[in-house]
């Protein structure tokens, strides 16, 4: 194999860093508790968890092993031993997937700076309450020129960090910001779960209804797990790429994991309380619910305008460096397959990143068309079942076939470096509980479209 000088990561914490800056993000402060509430509750969460572990886990070191062993991105890793192979299609997807999840990602990542200055402004100061916070949830997504200025600043912000290259770039931020970012959340579940009604969104958030057992959640939660983990579009394996052979990847995988999952669930341990104690939201409230709620917690704490700055900073700056991990996949593509210098394959896929999230931009009422596109739903939700579930689930999918067929497992143990015992553990996992859990799941989601 060629042995191009490859940029790595400056240290062992570095990569762990990014790799935990690109999994954090809207994906679990966001859109875990819309997609909890939308679900179910509890059920959801430990049908969420059960799926980090079992799923996600065994297919972080997949990608860490393909990125780490090619020492290319997603296209060229599928594509190792023959660059004609029609598994480069897998890459491809991993491309789009990317180019789709950015497009709305940027917008949700752009309403956080309009809270942040709404809230700096002193807009949440005058008498909160939910009917408020929803007025101006609903005024501000509206907004054409309001939503497309914060996505387009988001979008500029991800192209700068991105073409600092990945030691500059991303690992400065993540260093002190993200322990914050847990003493933040910390903060906001102490005061929201002792708001009065607190207890019911506890039980919301913790105790499984059964009844609530569908296969739509159960396809939601592994949509989520892989979306919270970054999984299944190749981030890992661009990651994996840049990363020295000497690091332990079982132990960094868990370490991501878990971090990732527990912010998750402080983010549902203060929304849903908090949701409960407030009359006029309900878990269903879709993709604004944070958005509506957070505001009415932050007027019960001292200091809240302040706090609430804060907040909305650094999820700012943990949807950053998630945006830029999805700009890294697509670009690193442009670098390592086309020869494109990274500058120009940055801004590239960075201008066509934002040309396609105008629709998603203009999805809550700013045109009619993107507002109602299909079913009732807009674009930005259409597109995130689409991009952030689906196409997610058929990546993870095919990098489990492709490791277990393709890849020597002689190549796998050297990359994971395992006790045999548990190297067999992960084996079975990659090679027959991934590929068959998503391949049944999907089947039935099939047989249930054709039925109804
Ligand atoms: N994991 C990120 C988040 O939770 C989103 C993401 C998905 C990033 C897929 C990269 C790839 O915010």
């Amino acid at each position: 194999m060629e042995e191009k000088k490859r940029e790595t990561w400056g240290s062992k914490l570095a990569f762990i860093l990014a790799a935990i800056g690109s999994a954090v993000g809207l994906g679990n402060i966001w859109r875990f508790p819309v997609m909890t509430g939308n679900n179910g509750g509890a059920v959801f969460v430990f049908l969420y968890l059960i799926t980090v572990a079992f799923i996600g886990i065994p297919l972080m070191l997949a990608e860490f092993i393909m990125g780490r062993y090619s020492r290319k991105s997603v296209v060229g890793a599928f594509s190792i031993y023959n660059p004609k192979s029609p598994w480069r299609l897998a890459g491809y997807l991993g491309v789009i997937t990317g180019f789709g999840i950015l497009s709305y990602y940027s917008v949700v990542a752009g309403w956080t700076i309009g809270y942040l200055y709404k809230t700096a402004i002193g807009e949440f100061s005058k008498g909160v309450n939910p009917e408020y916070t929803k007025l101006i949830f609903q005024s501000f997504v509206s907004s054409p020129f309001a939503s497309i200025l914060c996505d387009g600043i988001m979008i500029f912000l991800t192209i700068v960090v991105v073409i600092g290259g990945i030691k500059e770039g991303i690992e400065r931020w993540c260093k002190i910001l993200m322990p914050l970012l847990y003493l933040l959340l910390i903060v906001i579940d102490i005061r929201a779960l002792t708001l009065p009604g607190a207890s019911e969104g506890v039980k919301f958030f913790l105790y499984p209804d059964l009844s609530k057992l569908t296969l739509t959640s159960v396809i939601a939660a592994l949509g989520q797990a892989f979306f919270s983990l970054s999984l299944g579009m190749g981030v890992m394996v661009t990651y994996g790429s840049y990363l020295s052979k000497k690091e332990d990847l079982l132990n960094s995988s868990i370490w991501i994991s878990g971090a990732t999952a527990l912010v998750a669930i402080l983010a549902g341990l203060g929304i849903f309380p908090a949701l409960f104690s407030l009359e006029g939201v309900t878990p269903e409230e879709g993709a604004g619910l944070i958005f509506k709620v957070l505001p009415n917690i932050f007027d019960k704490i001292p200091l809240g305008r302040l706090f609430g700055v804060t907040f909305f900073l650094l999820l700012i700056i943990a949807a950053l460096t998630s945006t830029v991990s999805l700009l890294e996949v697509i670009s690193a593509y442009f670098i390592d397959e086309k020869g494109w210098s990274r500058f120009k394959a940055t801004l590239f896929t960075g201008a066509i990143t934002f040309i396609l999230s105008i629709p998603s931009a203009l999805s809550f009422g700013g045109a009619k068309i993107f507002t109602h596109l299909y079913k009732g739903e807009g674009v930005l939700v259409i597109l995130d079942l689409i991009f952030g579930n689906f196409t997610l689930i058929i990546g993870g999918l095919l990098i489990s076939l492709f490791v277990t067929l393709n890849l020597k497992q002689e190549i796998a143990k050297k990359e994971l470096n395992l006790p045999e015992k548990l190297f067999k553990i992960w084996y079975l996992l990659i090679s027959l509980v991934v590929p068959l859990g998503i391949f049944l799941i999907l089947v039935f989601k099939i047989y249930q479209l054709i039925s109804s």
